[in-house]
């Protein structure tokens, strides 16, 4: 039998934490540490990346002895850092930051996308690296200057990760992917996509498979290696399980994250709105591909109805009427931060129709997560459309345990919701991926005990047609 363990460092958006795993899968997370979200203009969102540094290394001295690292990390957030000195030259601009949407305008405008599309993958959107580089690049006094020298690094946070932690200068396959410049067909930075969004490629950092050899890190002086790297939805994705053609999971974070697999081919995916997606690059193997689809509100949605009192306590958001708001004529679009996946469109606002003066409370917050709900919905259906999946899906994050949600969901795409017991399911992968990176093939024995939710109406396959005519009424009402 073998002992060995692996330490996952799970770095998201509003925490850091790391969860220990051994040959039997069994796991603990000594810590978990959250980080300042740093807001300074309204749509802009910062964080310190000393501070997230600081963490990772705060909850690795935290646990025992491991032979292996993982790192996951919030995907398509970045940084720019001093090659030299080191020292980051501006926080670090996360993925929900909207201050280029402009700059994105113009790139539309300039008739931009289709190129941008064709070679990434990816839509003109802020969410992605690129444009958030570029205005470091612009505004930050000196980062030009430093770019000219040969002086800047800049890229998604694994990147700063690696050069602070390991010494070395690199990125994943599956980060490059997030972040517009990185052709997804030649599989190498793109001169073209760089000078479109002017970000020197000079100052990109060099490429490795997911598992590789990234360098050690000392660990109560043992040379500990870090053999995997990855963005955490696509962590997830594995630890899912996930493996072949058709395979899918949604996690249910701050936004609904919706990956499924389509194996070494790039699905065509016409005008479904969809994302063509690099998930994991091993040695020796071609890429494997999936379709990626984002909704940016999900929890922040939840938290959302808290902040504006419609509940106190999350017990509440499992006691609802038996029959659904949308078939009582109540239904909410959570276009909170615009809608994304398939329509892209930031100027989507959030709306409520039906109200009436019988609508309480309880109603509308039941409303908010159907609304969640049909959202995901409407892109696992694209998905299943473009490359069928299985009559199930894998869903993690916290509304992964709402019994309520889960069932609607169920009923809405008629297909069974599955929530495996082991809600480590990001930190889970990344350890698989660093233990494959250590070079121990077979797999971890990943428990299959999961929560099944079998759809129970098949009447409600019909609502997402519904609710599409109601989505196109939030589209254009956001205030700029
Ligand atoms: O695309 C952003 C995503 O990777 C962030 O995930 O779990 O850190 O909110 P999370």
């Amino acid at each position: 039998m073998l002992n060995q363990r692996y330490a996952a460092i799970d770095q998201g958006t509003t925490g850091t934490r790391v969860v220990v795993f051994d040959e039997s899968g069994r796991s603990h997370s000594p810590m978990s540490i959250p980080h300042k979200q740093i807001t300074l203009n309204s749509g802009w969102v910062e964080q310190d990346p000393e501070e997230i540094l600081g963490n990772i290394v705060k909850c690795l001295a935290s646990c025992e002895v491991v032979d292996a690292i993982g790192i996951c990390h919030q995907g398509e957030s970045i940084v720019a850092w001093h090659a030299d000195t080191k020292h980051p030259l501006y926080n670090a601009i996360i993925w929900q930051d909207m201050r280029t949407e402009k700059r994105i305008q113009q790139l539309k405008d300039a008739g931009l996308e289709p190129i941008v599309q064709s070679k990434s993958g990816l839509p003109l959107d802020p969410y992605f690296s690129a444009s958030k580089m570029n205005w470091i690049i612009e505004n930050i006094v000196g980062v030009k200057e430093l770019a000219a020298k040969g002086k800047l690094r800049i890229g998604t946070m694994d990147s700063f990760f690696l050069d602070r932690l390991c010494g070395v200068y690199c990125t994943d396959y599956n980060s490059a992917s997030r972040t517009s410049l990185f052709n997804i067909h030649t599989l190498e930075w793109d001169s073209e996509l760089c000078e479109i969004f002017n970000v020197p490629i000079h100052c990109l950092a060099p490429i490795r498979d997911t598992t590789s050899h990234f360098g050690n890190i000392n660990l109560d002086g043992h040379l500990t290696p870090v053999t995997a790297s990855i963005v955490d939805q696509f962590a997830g994705t594995y630890g899912h399980g996930c493996r072949h053609k058709g395979d899918a999971k949604v996690t249910f974070g701050t936004g609904a994250f919706l990956q499924s697999l389509t194996g070494t081919e790039i699905a065509d995916i016409g005008d479904s709105g969809l994302l063509p997606t690099l998930c994991w690059k091993f040695p020796d193997s071609p890429a494997v591909f999936g379709l990626d689809g984002g909704v940016y509100n999900a929890a922040s949605a939840i938290n959302w109805a808290r902040k504006i009192g419609l509940f106190n306590d999350f017990d509440e958001l499992d006691s609802f009427r038996k029959e659904s708001a949308i078939s009582r004529g109540l239904a909410f679009v959570p276009a909170l931060s615009g809608l994304g996946c398939p329509y892209w469109d930031r100027s989507a606002a959030g709306i409520w129709t039906g109200l009436s003066l019988d609508v309480e409370r309880k109603d509308m917050l039941q409303s908010v997560l159907e609304g969640i709900a049909v959202r995901s919905a409407e892109v696992i259906l694209a998905m299943d459309k473009l490359s069928p999946l299985g009559d199930s899906i894998s869903v993690d994050g916290g509304l992964s345990s709402n019994t309520y949600f889960k069932q609607f969901l169920a009923n809405i795409i008629q297909k069974k919701i599955v929530a495996p017991a082991n809600r480590e399911v990001t930190a889970l992968g990344t350890a698989m991926l660093a233990r494959k990176g250590f070079g121990l093939e077979r797999p971890i024995s990943f428990n299959t005990d999961a929560h099944i939710t079998t759809p129970n109406d098949a009447s409600m396959f019909g609502v997402i047609e519904q609710y599409q005519d109601i989505i196109s009424r939030s589209r254009g009402l956001r205030h700029s």
